[in-house]
């Protein structure tokens, strides 16, 4: 995707009528690439002139299949059960996060697709312990202490993704390379996902605050970050960067670590202002923390000169806990 690349390539995105895909979308095209957004859902945006939009689902195979002709990459981003009401419907979550991965996979390998880079999530590997300065190396979450489908599949789907880098492609057409990037929560203009729901509990006097210990931190990716991430990631699979990516995972964060309350708290007090009648601040002791002892890991691309963009790309480091505080050997 460098400037002036002569040859025009297409990339297909599943789940580009969503918040991620569709603002991914949108930059690629911008950097003169072919774009199919794949999706059940229309985006809420107009799609802009030049952008296909393929109205489809990817728990229906001969559905990808023909959307995946003559396409080089596929962002796999579509997903189900995230958050709100989606979570209770467990059939729906591993259709879409498990066989719809499968899918995507089976396309690919069918219809000659060389590249996947797929959506995870930091959630494969943290079920609610503490983690100090982890990173990669650390294992899966034992897929029985999942707290909810959502991540379990997410992780199941990504374990495929992996396992299938380095098949064959159908027709002779070389191997596949995946990999898989791990956001931490996003965040960015028009995010619909997050903050309007802890806006709308704020106003509803419902909103709890979880605050611990200062120093607990979490890790939050502005969507362009992840959108710049995606892209190296894409570029990272080509036979010009020796495929460096193919087969690993990576977290995707904007490598400032933040406590959970500091980074909402512009929103809450914006809000408390309008809305101090109602408000009621819990305090409890924060269930969910990343302690980070400000080492940063910067190898994974700079190899190869594709640590190039403004904002950092810098995965976190853990240590994981015992819940006695006990360091574990990993
Ligand atoms: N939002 C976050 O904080 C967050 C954090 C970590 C990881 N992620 C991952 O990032 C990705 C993007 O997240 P997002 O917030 O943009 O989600 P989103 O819900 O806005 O987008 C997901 C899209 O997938 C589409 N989709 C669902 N089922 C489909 C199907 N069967 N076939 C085709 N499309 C289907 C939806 O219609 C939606 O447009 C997801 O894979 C998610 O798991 C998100």
């Amino acid at each position: 995707m460098e400037a002036g690349s002569s040859a025009k390539e297409t990339v297909l995105i599943t789940g580009g009528g969503g918040y991620f895909g569709f603002r991914l979308g949108c930059t690629i095209y911008r950097k003169g690439v072919d774009v199919i957004l794949f999706d059940v859902m229309k985006p809420l945006q107009p799609v802009p002139e030049g952008i296909k939009f393929i109205q489809g689902n990817v728990c229906c195979l001969a559905e990808v299949e023909e959307a995946l002709k003559d396409v080089i990459c596929v962002f796999h981003i579509a997903s189900y059960g995230m958050s709100g009401r989606e979570q209770l419907n467990r059939k729906l979550i591993e259709d879409v996060n498990v066989k719809g991965t499968e899918n995507v996979i089976q396309a690919c390998k069918s219809t000659g697709v060389s590249s996947l880079v797929y959506t995870s999530t930091y959630n494969v590997i943290f079920g609610g312990q503490i983690i100090e300065n982890g990173d990669e190396s650390l294992p899966y979450l034992p897929l029985h202490l999942h707290p909810d489908h959502y991540s379990r599949t997410k992780s199941l789907a990504e374990m495929k993704v992996l396992k299938a880098n380095g098949t064959e492609l159908g027709n002779g057409k070389g191997v596949l390379r995946t990999c898989a990037l791990r956001p931490a929560g996003i965040y960015g203009p028009g995010e619909q996902r997050h903050l309007p729901r802890i806006v709308s509990y704020i106003e509803r006097g419902l909103f709890k605050f979880v605050y611990g210990d200062p120093l607990s931190l979490v890790e939050f990716v502005h969507v362009d970050n992840l959108v710049q991430a995606h892209i190296l990631a894409f570029e990272a699979l080509k036979a010009n960067k020796k495929h460096i990516a193919a087969g690993q995972a990576y977290f995707i964060s904007d490598g400032r670590p933040v406590n959970n309350f500091e980074f909402f708290r512009p929103l809450v007090e914006g809000k408390i202002d309008q809305v101090t009648e109602k408000m009621k601040v819990h305090y409890c002791k924060q269930r969910v923390i990343f302690r980070y002892n400000g080492t940063l890991k910067t190898d994974l691309f700079s190899p190869v000169g594709l640590y190039s963009w403004s904002t950092p790309f810098i995965p976190m480091k853990f240590v994981l806990y015992d819940p006695e505080g006990k360091k574990l050997t990993l």
